[in-house]
């Protein structure tokens, strides 16, 4: 027997259309949409009635880079799969990309097993995984082309953090060619990690340890000098390229000349980097360590090239890169020393709001904040249009969006388990009203009506903006 739902009356906002149209769902997928009041909608009969009026009816956010449960700096990352997923559905969010992490000495294969035992069952909602390659030798090339084949399509390299997860440029050139080989995806953590690492060294000589040291040794030049290194290897490589966290319009400048040479090169960035900047690093009592990621929140002029990038579609995606660490007993670890503060932020449950009060703001349009949020990370990631719009056949993952409430972001109030925020105080236009995970309510007017091990691993296709 199916089940059937009709949200009726909203504004369905995608990446391409905005329509007054009510939505039909049958089971776990989208089955037909028809504009409200016409003979066609009213036919739509359900069980289920979510009245809309006055709302918006988006597709679920696709969340393309968050760290559940990372170790990382000697810790792990707070939120579980289990309580980073269920804030992601408070936020409006209804797939998450992690990364699975190789560990040196190691494969791929044990790295991927380790996380898929730490995700299944645990999740709120669906979730896919990209690979960490930390170690890239002969073995591992191999093992690359056995995962695009099941699912897993993209794979993170580091030319940061010296000794953990870095890779030389000799290795990530034999990636970059076995990913053009295989339609893998290379997704680049691009500063230049050598040269911060001597900066560290100084600073740290100069005692100089507070937390707005990070942002001063992990300089915008080194961004842009390793965002310009990844875009000319994956260029003699013949392989795409994909820049995480993005954050110095220098790198931006990088990413807009490689464009425009027409090259196959795609910018991430992340709202830490669009709402915030060094004055929350130098916060005094240590409180810059809330605010310390990599890369680094840059000085807010920064923030101007981002948005453009946004809007110009130099940038194409925004994701969390959530990595949240609690202030005492984590981002503690680095008092002293800010080169030991755990490096990362929350976010996975604030990325919606924060982009429709970019809208408000004037930042971007309401269909651009569909389409980086939703739709352009869908495709970029192999998951569209299963994931990431509103449409007959697609999955039944969509948010009722009240663009009218009016809420205050706080650690008071969040669900993600992690006992500060980043954004605290701040007053966003906008709120979640209702989310479903395929047809399932997982938030249901402001109450939480989801459960553990209803989300699902998701394999993906290869990169959709090269087929
Ligand atoms: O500071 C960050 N970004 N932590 C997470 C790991 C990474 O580099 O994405
Ligand atoms: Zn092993
Ligand atoms: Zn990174
Ligand atoms: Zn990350």
């Amino acid at each position: 027997m199916s089940s059937r739902t009709v949200i009726r009356g909203g504004l369905v906002v995608t990446a391409s259309d905005e329509i007054h149209a009510d939505v039909l769902i049958e089971d776990t997928r989208i089955a037909a949409l028809a504009a409200t009041g016409t003979p066609a909608a009213e036919a739509f009969t359900a069980e289920r009635v979510i009245d809309a009026t006055g709302k918006y009816v988006v597709p679920g956010g696709v969340d393309g880079h968050t760290h559940m449960e990372m170790p990382f700096g000697g810790t792990y990352a707070a939120d579980t799969f289990e309580t980073g997923t269920r804030a992601a559905a408070w936020g409006g969010t209804t797939t998450i990309v992690d990364f699975a992490v190789q560990g040196v000495g190691h494969s791929l294969r044990e790295g991927l097993d380790a996380w898929h035992a730490k995700a299944e069952g645990n999740c709120a909602i669906d979730y896919g995984f990209h690979m960490i390659v930390s170690d890239v030798n002969q073995e591992t090339l191999k093992e690359m082309d056995l995962l695009v084949e099941e699912g897993v399509t993209s794979f993170k390299q580091f030319m940061a953090y010296p000794g953990v997860f870095y890779s030389d440029d000799g290795q990530i050139l034999r990636a970059m060619q076995r990913a053009a080989g295989n339609g893998g995806l290379i997704m680049m953590h691009a500063e230049n990690g050598i040269a911060i690492d001597v900066l560290v060294e100084q600073a740290l000589a100069r005692g100089e340890t507070d937390p707005r040291y990070h942002g001063e040794v992990r300089k915008a030049l080194l961004e842009a000098e390793a965002t310009h290194r990844a875009i000319r290897l994956a260029q003699v490589a013949g392989a795409p390229l994909y820049v995480v966290h993005v954050s110095a319009q220098e790198a931006v400048a990088e990413l807009t000349r490689a464009r425009d040479e027409g090259l196959n090169v795609f910018g991430e960035t992340c709202p830490q980097y669009l709402f915030l900047s060094t004055d929350n690093l130098a916060e005094p009592d240590f409180e810059g360590a809330k605010y310390v990621c990599s890369t680094p929140l840059r000085p807010r002029e920064h923030q101007a090239a981002l948005w453009r990038g946004l809007r110009t579609n130099d940038l194409q995606v925004v994701s969390t890169d959530h990595c949240p660490f609690c202030f005492s007993g984590q981002k503690e670890l680095g008092r002293g020393d800010f080169s030991k503060i755990p490096n990362g932020m929350p976010g996975v449950e604030n990325r919606m709001d924060l982009l429709h009060q970019a809208v408000v703001d004037g930042h971007i349009s309401r269909r651009r904040w569909i389409e980086i949020a939703c739709a352009t990370p869908a495709r970029m990631f192999g998951l569209y249009p299963k994931k990431g719009t509103i449409a007959p056949g697609a999955d039944a993952d969509v948010v009722v969006y009240d663009p009218h409430a009016e809420q205050v972001i706080s650690a008071e109030t969040h669900h993600m388990n992690v006992d500060y925020s980043a954004y605290e105080g701040k007053r966003v236009t906008g709120r979640v009203e209702t989310v479903l995970s395929r047809g399932e309510p997982v938030v249901t007017e402001r109450e939480y009506t989801g459960r553990k091990g209803h989300g699902v691993y998701t394999p993906r296709s290869t990169c959709q903006y090269l087929t």
